[in-house]
């Protein structure tokens, strides 16, 4: 029988900047749907590539000193080597230069030529080069261009029309007919009302551009850039080639994954164009939002430009992966932070991913040899935590369905942080010392087939990740397949084998600082009065994991509940101050430490021998009471 098949492309990207967030992000999502369907079986494409021709492109060659072309080589090789530092599993690399693409440009252009679709006449109006679109006066905004704010360029030059105004119709009963067309709704919505403005026939030829492709009847003029560029997702499938079998295995895509910024090329005149050929649309259009810092845009101008190189050097591809898929849902704009990625790095990563894997291999080596044990009786405890893996590989499916890793993860660090809850609750170290083996070696043997479960549930996303835990589960031979999950077991026996940390902690400067600080902070008097302490009573506590000072309290401000990381750990025993009144510094700017957000600060007294008390009121308040 044949397989199911996934055809998945990312925009093909201008070569004239280097790989940076923004790109990086629809890759790596692109990627991960394609890694997910590869593991259920489904025979995937996926393609990426470059879009190398256009006015920007020369300009930007010419300011640097370059051939077109050899600019365009020397970038192709910056981003080919982006891609494989991230381990992005694309089957083709297209670019607009190649002649494989050029060819199947042109026979796409003499064919709607020849069936009327393209017409001569004079194209007056504005141009914006960085963007590459012809706009009307009425579009701009202030005279700039309305996507990007900069200067537009008059044009008035000889072109070829493509009717796209006829295409209106049938396409707005296309995507009545057809929900799943555009994702998500809002990016739909969006579409639907453009067209019911009026759409109205488009240039796509230019004669002032010389660095393109030449149009097969009219050799003076070349094939606008945006017509050339979209024609990739076909071109490289052979259609109109010689070999047009991948055409016909793999078109029409299931997912063309954009960035909102490139809807209407996409949605609209990209399906006009397919119609035009008649061939099918694509099933999905999947915009999804942008990255901003600080509520802007992400720009080189503005020096707030986050290098991915950087990132994965300090915290690995995987942990940029992970942000970048866990951060925001697919769809939404998402705010990029170094505090929100050093955050979901120790929190999710460190703490909840590579603790778990670091307790479970330290427990079987201390007590089952290092080996796989071999289980006893199954509780149902044991039971409820294996069968959450299934559980949750169905709700990943569906989430993926939807185009929501982020959720997806969401659900697979459940698995997780159960994993880590059983570990506490079953407590092996306390199995050993009473010498229940049996029971030691079931609770063992459960936490190591449930890590295997999280291997392959985590390996669309975290795929270097997912590769470590099997190593690490003793796998010589990696067995990542998703019918794997329910369909096998981890075998007994098996010589585990820990090595290094998942994750290992990294350090911020400002971290450090805060740390100091929140031992021993050093205030005027005149900043002391514009402290506001408080009565809070402390909900729970925990030791933060690898820290032998921190501990980590729930506490209760009256009207609201917060967290604090206390550098108390020596002197207090978690259960010793649950319970307890104690006073805190209300307004003090948040702070990260060790992963996790202090909201306050705990007031305590240190003397010279090393004894620390903390600062409590005389009898019962409410808390939330002001101390003044
Ligand atoms: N060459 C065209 C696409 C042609 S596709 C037939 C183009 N290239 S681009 O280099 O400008 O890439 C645009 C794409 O980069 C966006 O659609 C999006 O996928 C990605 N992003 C660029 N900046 C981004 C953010 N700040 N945030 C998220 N994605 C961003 O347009």
């Amino acid at each position: 029988m044949l397989r199911n098949k996934f055809y998945i492309t990312t925009p093909i990207y201008y070569s004239n900047s280097e790989p940076h967030i923004g790109t990086v992000y629809t890759t790596v999502v692109a990627d991960t749907f394609a890694r997910f369907y590869r593991l259920k079986d489904y025979d995937v494409f996926f393609l990426t590539g470059l879009d190398e021709h256009g006015q920007k492109l020369a300009r930007t060659a010419q300011e640097k000193g370059y051939s077109p072309q050899e600019y365009v080589d020397m970038m192709a090789q910056k981003f080919i080597d982006t891609w494989k530092k991230i381990g992005i599993t694309n089957d083709d690399f297209i670019r607009t230069t190649q002649k494989r693409h050029e060819e199947v440009v042109q026979k796409v252009f003499q064919k709607l030529y020849e069936e009327g679709y393209l017409y001569k006449g004079t194209y007056a109006g504005w141009y914006c080069t960085p963007c590459e679109t012809f706009f009307q006066k009425e579009e701009l905004n202030e005279g700039n261009c309305p996507q990007c704010g900069r200067p537009v360029e008059w044009l008035e030059e000889e072109t070829y029309y493509f009717k796209l105004s006829e295409f209106a119709e049938p396409l707005l009963k296309y995507i009545e007919e057809h929900p799943e067309f555009v994702y998500p709704e809002s990016r739909r919505n969006e579409v639907i009302s453009f067209i019911k403005k009026g759409l109205k026939d488009i240039s796509a030829t230019r004669t002032t551009v010389k660095w393109g492709i030449p149009v097969p009847f009219d050799p003076k003029h070349t094939v606008y850039v945006w017509f050339d560029a979209l024609v990739n997702y076909i071109s490289a499938l052979g259609y109109l080639s010689n070999d047009q079998s991948k055409f016909e295995r793999y078109w029409p895509a299931d997912v063309h994954l954009i960035g909102k910024d490139i809807l209407r090329f996409h949605a609209i005149i990209w399906p006009a164009i397919l119609m035009a050929l008649r061939i099918p649309l694509p099933k999905t259009v999947l915009a999804h939002g942008f990255w901003t810092i600080k509520g802007g845009k992400i720009s080189k101008s503005k020096g707030n430009r986050i290098d991915p190189h950087e990132l994965i050097g300090t915290y690995g591809v995987d942990a940029l992966r992970y942000f970048l898929l866990r951060e925001v849902s697919l769809g939404l704009d998402g705010e990029y932070s170094d505090e929100a990625f050093h955050r979901r790095y120790h929190s999710d990563l460190a703490n909840d991913l590579g603790n778990l894997l670091n307790r479970v291999l330290t427990v079987a080596e201390k007590y089952t040899e290092g080996k796989v044990p071999e289980p006893k009786e199954f509780r149902d405890e044991d039971n409820l935590l294996i069968k959450k893996t299934e559980e949750v590989a169905q709700k990943v499916d569906e989430a993926m369905a939807n185009f929501n890793p982020a959720n997806a993860l969401g659900h697979i660090w459940e698995v997780i942080q159960e994993a880590n809850k059983y570990i506490d609750q079953q407590a092996p170290w306390n199995l050993a010392s009473s010498g229940d083996k049996d029971r030691l070696n079931t609770v063992i043997y459960t936490l190591l087939e449930t890590l295997r479960r999280i291997s392959i549930l985590i390996s669309a996303f975290l795929p270097n990740t997912a590769l470590e835990i099997q190593r690490q589960l003793g796998y010589k031979d990696i067995q990542l397949a998703w019918d794997l999950i329910k369909d096998v077991s981890i075998p007994i026996g098996q010589k585990l084998n820990k090595e290094k940390i998942l994750f290992p902690r990294v350090e911020r400067k400002e971290e450090k600082e805060v740390e100091e600080k929140n031992e021993e902070p050093k205030i005027s008097i005149e900043e002391f009065k514009k402290v506001d302490l408080r009565v809070a009573k402390v909900i729970s506590a925990r030791k933060v994991e690898n820290s032998d000072k921190l501990l980590l309290l729930e506490i209760d401000l009256g009207e609201e509940k917060r967290q604090i990381v206390a550098g108390i750990a020596e002197f207090y025993k978690p259960e010793e101050i649950v319970g307890r009144e104690i006073i805190v510094v209300y307004n003090l700017q948040p702070a990260k430490i060790r992963g996790y957000e202090s909201q306050g600060m705990l007031l305590a007294a240190k003397d010279s021998k090393g004894r620390l008390a903390i600062l409590t009121p005389e009898k019962e308040v409410d808390p939330g009471s002001k101390v003044s």
